[in-house]
């Protein structure tokens, strides 16, 4: 009887030790991470790129407050991002070697792990919806090119004119990288969601990388490299040198050592970024929340614009280190 009792003390202690109590929600955003440092952004850009992720944070908030779902405040969230010129996906998205805009999203539920994405899309208003699109109203996960364009405009998506996407800034970067032959590297948005429900969801969106090859395709819109939501470890989205997100399957990685290892999702998105990415030379930076509502934003890059809120109440926007 003794020994019973023990048994059960030791059960519930342990139990104690594992049981978090989960947050109604929370909620973390980021603009892309590189070389974000004041030196690179001004006192003025800096404001407008802060005023921006309040904006958003402020609507996905809105939104959670009232118990709407975590892919609605993913998709809302982005398409506000993606309507800006500040970020590297929609308006503001970048240009390839051959001076078109080529765009990449994807999307994911932590519920059902049901997923869909876009990619090389040069005329959708928001990728971020076609991808959405793609996951519900198609039995496909990734679209790409024409076709997806297609496919999101036959289910009401905004379609617009390639020089919709034009913006001086993005044009000049264009010109430099050609000049010194190089890629640049970084920028992409992204959101992730814990909402009332329990339910995490994920979604990434990028312009890719400035004078990469027409016909590339970064790790933003493929499941698990850039992009991962599964509502048993956490949701993730990347920013930084695609190619190595791909190989690193860096979003799944968290997921994964959370799962099978045990990790926090401090641990493991720390242990991925720092540990894996770095010494490999893969720049960028995630941002993560778990089934609880606790947060991670890890980059090993110079800064992340980011912002972050929860249902206790803590809330941040910030642009550099
Ligand atoms: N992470 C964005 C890209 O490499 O395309």
């Amino acid at each position: 009887m003794n020994n019973l009792l023990s048994l059960l003390l030791i059960f519930a202690f342990a139990l104690s030790l594992n049981a978090q109590v989960r947050l109604e929600y929370a909620i973390v955003i980021h603009g892309g991470a590189g070389n974000i440092s004041p030196t690179f952004i001004s006192p003025e850009r800096e404001k407008e790129i802060t005023d921006k992720l309040s904006e958003a944070l402020e609507t996905g908030i809105g939104i959670l407050e009232l118990g709407g779902s975590g892919m609605d405040v993913v998709e809302k969230v982005i398409r506000i991002l993606e309507d800006s010129p500040l970020f590297n996906a929609g308006k503001g998205a970048v240009f390839n070697h051959a001076g078109k805009n080529e765009m990449d999203a994807s999307i994911m539920d932590g519920k059902t792990l049901n997923a869909g994405g876009v990619t090389g899309v040069g005329d959708i208003k928001n990728p971020i919806s076609a991808a959405r699109m793609v996951m519900e109203k198609s039995p496909h996960v990734l679209m790409m090119g024409a076709g997806a364009s297609e496919f999101a405009n036959a289910n009401g998506a905004e379609i617009v004119d390639s020089g919709y996407f034009h913006t001086e800034k993005r044009w000049n970067d264009l010109q430099k990288q050609l000049a010194n032959d190089k890629l640049e590297k970084y920028g992409t948005v992204g959101c992730v969601v814990l909402d009332k429900d329990g339910n995490l969801a994920a979604g990434t969106s990028s312009g890719g990388m400035t004078n990469k090859r027409w016909g590339r395709i970064g790790d933003v819109p493929i499941i698990g490299a850039g992009n991962y939501a599964n509502n048993n470890s956490c949701a993730v989205s990347c920013t930084g040198h695609g190619e190595f997100f791909i190989r690193y399957t860096v979003a799944h990685d968290i997921s994964a050592l959370m799962q099978y290892k045990g990790l926090s999702v401090e641990e493991a998105a720390y242990e991925v970024v720092h540990n894996k990415l770095k010494p490999a030379g893969g720049s960028g930076g995630v941002i993560c929340v778990d089934k609880h509502g606790n947060i991670s934003m890890e980059f090993n890059s110079y800064g992340m614009m980011r912002a972050w809120a929860n249902s206790k109440g803590e809330m941040g926007v910030k642009v550099f280190d």
